[in-house]
């Protein structure tokens, strides 16, 4: 059996899938399994990752599984819970900006996943990380925007990405989920080009057959606004991985293309595929 957290949300959802897809059975934890709505045929178990009385028996069976987690979340429970259920392996979404090798990560952002991954290092259990620093649905923020008119003002709009279609981080981790033969390995994953948030947006926009255009906006007003709404350290974090990624192309390998057997996804292809999403 194999089980997926995050499986309502765009990670979680995909790798579910794909498992499905290979006809691999799959469990899927959810704190509403009322509001799900994942495909016939998965096993939907009601659990909290915060309440750990919870978590009983919700992985009895369990071989093999795929672990996202939101910013903060203690992973603790989870992985006493899979000790005592017998769980053999874990896939982890990692962060890409874990620096390796690091005593002392420099953000608040590298710093939670890393301490995740050492945590999973010391479960007994066998594991493999899935680092990403940009998911192409980073995007999807846009889309609030879209319906105000042609323009979408963010800051970092020169900020560069190669930005990762959650299809192909999804395939990767069903193969190794499934196939097995990767523990103890790190990847870094990435998309197959190096583009600004500028460039992406003109992309968007070509696909949406809208003449989009970019407004920059200074950053500090950005941070102070959010921080209302979100965790201030976070977001500082991730506006100082954006500041990074200003003047310098994306790293860009070809760890997917490895794993899958195809080349990563473009982001034209993900602005094809989210489509509806930014069409209200
Ligand atoms: N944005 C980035 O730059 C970046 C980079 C690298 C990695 N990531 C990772 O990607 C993730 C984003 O993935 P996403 O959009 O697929 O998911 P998400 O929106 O971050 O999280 C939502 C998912 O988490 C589940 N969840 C939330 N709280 C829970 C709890 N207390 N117990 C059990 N499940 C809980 C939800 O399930 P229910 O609501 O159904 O319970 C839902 O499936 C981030 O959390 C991050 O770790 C992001």
């Amino acid at each position: 059996m194999y089980f997926v957290t995050g499986a309502t949300a765009h990670f979680g959802r995909q790798v579910v899938e794909e498992l499905l897809g290979a006809d691999a059975p799959v469990r899927a934890l959810t704190r509403a399994p009322e509001r799900a709505a994942l495909p016939d045929g998965v096993d939907v178990v009601r659990g909290d990752l915060t309440k750990p009385e919870t978590l009983r028996g919700v992985l009895a069976g369990v071989e093999v599984a795929f672990l996202v987690l939101q910013y903060g979340m203690d992973v603790a429970p989870l992985l006493a819970a899979a000790n005592a259920a017998g769980v053999r392996r874990l896939v982890f979404l990692s962060s890409g900006a874990i620096i390796p090798g690091a005593e002392r990560q420099p953000n608040v952002i590298a710093q939670y996943h890393r301490d995740v991954e050492r945590a999973i290092e010391g479960s007994g259990m066998e594991w493999t990380f899935l680092r990403l620093l940009f998911p192409a649905i980073n995007s999807l923020t846009f889309g609030m925007q879209l319906t105000g008119g042609d323009v979408i003002r963010a800051p970092y709009t020169k900020a560069a990405f190669s930005a990762v279609h959650e299809r192909d981080v999804a395939e990767v981790a069903a193969r190794i989920l499934i196939g097995g033969g990767h523990e103890g390995r790190t990847y870094d994953l990435t998309g197959p080009e190096s583009l600004t948030q500028a460039q992406q947006v003109h992309i968007l926009g070509e696909t949406l057959g809208r003449p989009l255009s970019v407004e920059d906006l200074a950053p500090e007003p950005v941070l102070e606004q959010m921080s209302q709404f979100m965790d201030r350290e976070f977001l500082a974090a991730l506006f100082g991985l954006m500041a990074e990624a200003v003047g310098k192309p994306a790293p860009v390998n070809n760890v997917i293309e490895q794993i899958t057997g195809h080349p990563a996804r473009t982001y034209a292809q993900w602005a094809a595929d989210h489509r509806a999403e930014f069409a209200g």
